[in-house]
């Protein structure tokens, strides 16, 4: 006679196992990403990103515990195990692909274009960028210095450890251009009207998703079958209005 049920073994994988018996789920990002993660004036971590990690830790029954990393180790934190998941506005690239397995795709943004007042005649697309004149910025270690190598290799470019110190630059009219992440660029230029000109449409395709470690197929197939209950069941565009549409 067959014992399945008896014989079915009692543990999943080593994330999704450390989750449960740690009661917390920890999660990694980097803040000042507008609008997916940010930190408030009183220091607590806000954001669409970190909405949707509570409310994840919530349908897990364990606690939240926030993980704020520096972009450019935020896969070798993964990596190391201080965090079960990266939930920080990543895009889905196959270069990281080969690191870290990516939960289906939350999110589907691309690059746009911040640039100075002074080019607004000139420059209409990132095609006019494309030339030695130009000097644009980004953050080092993102899809937006991806970018700039395959669509920009004339211009020069400068990287920073900030999204924030990046714009800034172009504010300050060293630099004549910010090449980021479309909704950040948008609520940017919605907080400093008129500072800089919005280029919004996009010129890159990328979906953002959720990151685990490579092998931990019951985490991801968690993090899918959550992702289609929560877009169906109203939490996901709720939660999306809150941080997208005001
Ligand atoms: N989507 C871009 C990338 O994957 C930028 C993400 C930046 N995220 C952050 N939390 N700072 O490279």
């Amino acid at each position: 006679a067959l014992t399945l049920a008896s014989t079915a073994p009692a543990f999943a994988d080593p994330v999704l196992d450390d989750i449960k018996s740690s009661g917390e789920l920890k999660v990694c990002f980097d803040s000042g990403y507008m609008p997916f993660e940010m930190t408030a004036k009183n220091g607590q971590y806000i954001g669409f990103d970190i909405d949707l990690g509570k409310q994840m830790a919530r349908a897990m029954d364990v606690d939240f515990v926030p993980v704020n990393t520096a972009w450019d180790g935020i896969i070798p934190t993964l990596l190391t195990g201080k965090c079960h998941i990266i939930m920080g506005g990543m895009t889905i690239t196959p270069q990281r692909n080969t690191q870290v397995n990516f939960a289906d795709p939350y999110v589907i943004i691309g690059q746009s274009i911040l640039l100075s007042p002074s080019l607004k005649d000139k420059v209409t697309s990132y095609r006019d960028l494309n030339d030695q004149g130009y000097n644009v910025a980004t953050k080092l270690g993102t899809t937006g210095e991806q970018a700039i190598k395959r669509y920009l290799p004339k211009a020069s470019v400068n990287l920073y450890e900030t999204q924030s110190e990046a714009v800034l630059e172009v504010a300050n009219g060293k630099v004549d251009a910010f090449i980021y992440d479309l909704p950040y660029n948008a609520i940017y230029n919605a907080e400093n009207k008129g500072q800089l000109v919005h280029l919004s449409e996009p010129f890159t395709y990328e979906p953002l998703g959720w990151a685990v470690a490579q092998g931990n197929h019951d985490t991801l197939n968690f993090l899918n079958s959550y992702l289609r209950q929560i877009k169906g069941d109203g939490t996901y565009d709720r939660i999306y209005d809150k941080w997208f549409n005001d």
